[in-house]
């Protein structure tokens, strides 16, 4: 059986509770409007952990003024109930004033260095912040030892890596993989903006993501390899905000180096903005 809590103070003698009884608590933390891909992250989770916890919360400190905070898609009771289905033990559904006391502009901030700067972060000003401080703040309430995040944002993946390693949290940070609709659509809430014709068009990104990899293993220059995807995209009826290859590990030019590579792609069709990622052994 699931169990809700609404508050901060009503999952801590849980969290208590949990610590004495030596269970390892493993903690998912969305944005809810959950769906296939995030019922994968609790599965990983209990692979990692005695109890699964999920937060839901949409936190508005990662949107920017012109984003969509108030359209973000919010159904409770689906969410709920997909959670219960998937195995989650405990539902955590904070209240703003749990995470936010002063309010959102007053609060105290996670700011990671360097990363943040790049890619996402360029285009959205502030995001990584935002996400930073929740997650320090959610983490502070789970008290996890173990906590999955999608792979699918990738740079938020590694912002948060960098975060636990910078302030000494004792968790493990799991990646889980990409979960893709038939067409290589990664999954994501946002899809559901997307009419079929965007729909359709949306299967180009996880295409070109598998041409810029087979691409670099046969050898072409990284910079001929991101100018074709872009042309790619913009054939397929994308506006490509970027599509590059950068190192898997910090997101740096990836040079002449040998170490793992990612490449990355946010496009946008219609409105709606989409991102996805491969990694490239080498
Ligand atoms: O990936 C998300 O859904 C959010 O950025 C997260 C990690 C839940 C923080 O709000």
């Amino acid at each position: 059986m699931m169990r809700t809590f609404v508050s901060a103070a009503q999952l801590r003698p849980q969290v208590v509770q949990w610590q004495r009884e030596g269970r390892r608590i493993g903690f998912v933390p969305t944005m809810g409007n959950l769906h296939a891909g995030h019922h994968s992250l609790l599965a990983i989770a209990r692979e990692h952990a005695d109890v699964v916890v999920a937060s839901v919360f949409v936190n508005p400190t990662q949107f920017g003024p012109n984003e969509d905070f108030a359209r973000y898609p919010r159904t409770p009771e689906a969410d709920a109930a997909g959670l219960a289905a998937h195995g989650c033990d405990a539902l955590f559904l904070p209240a703003v004033e749990d995470l936010y006391p002063y309010g959102a502009a007053n609060s105290v901030k996670v700011s990671v260095p360097e990363l943040p700067d790049l890619l996402e972060g360029a285009i959205r000003p502030g995001h990584f912040d935002g996400v930073a401080t929740v997650v320090a703040k959610l983490f502070n309430m789970v008290q996890p030892q173990v906590a999955v995040f999608g792979q699918k944002d990738y740079q938020q993946l590694l912002v948060i890596r960098r975060m636990v390693r910078d302030l000494g949290h004792p968790i493990a940070i799991v990646a889980a993989p990409i979960v893709r609709e038939a067409n290589g659509l990664a999954m994501s809430s946002r899809n559901q903006y997307l009419d079929a014709g965007q729909r359709a068009r949306a299967g180009a990104i996880h295409a070109t993501l598998l041409r810029m990899r087979a691409a670099l293993l046969r050898g072409e220059p990284v910079a001929t390899v991101e100018a074709d995807a872009r042309t790619e995209l913009m054939a397929a009826g994308l506006a490509p905000d970027y599509a590059v290859v950068r190192r898997a590990d910090d997101l740096g030019d990836p040079g002449e180096s040998k170490g793992e590579k990612v490449a990355l792609i946010a496009a946008r069709t219609g409105t709606t903005r989409l991102i996805d990622n491969l990694l490239i052994g080498t």
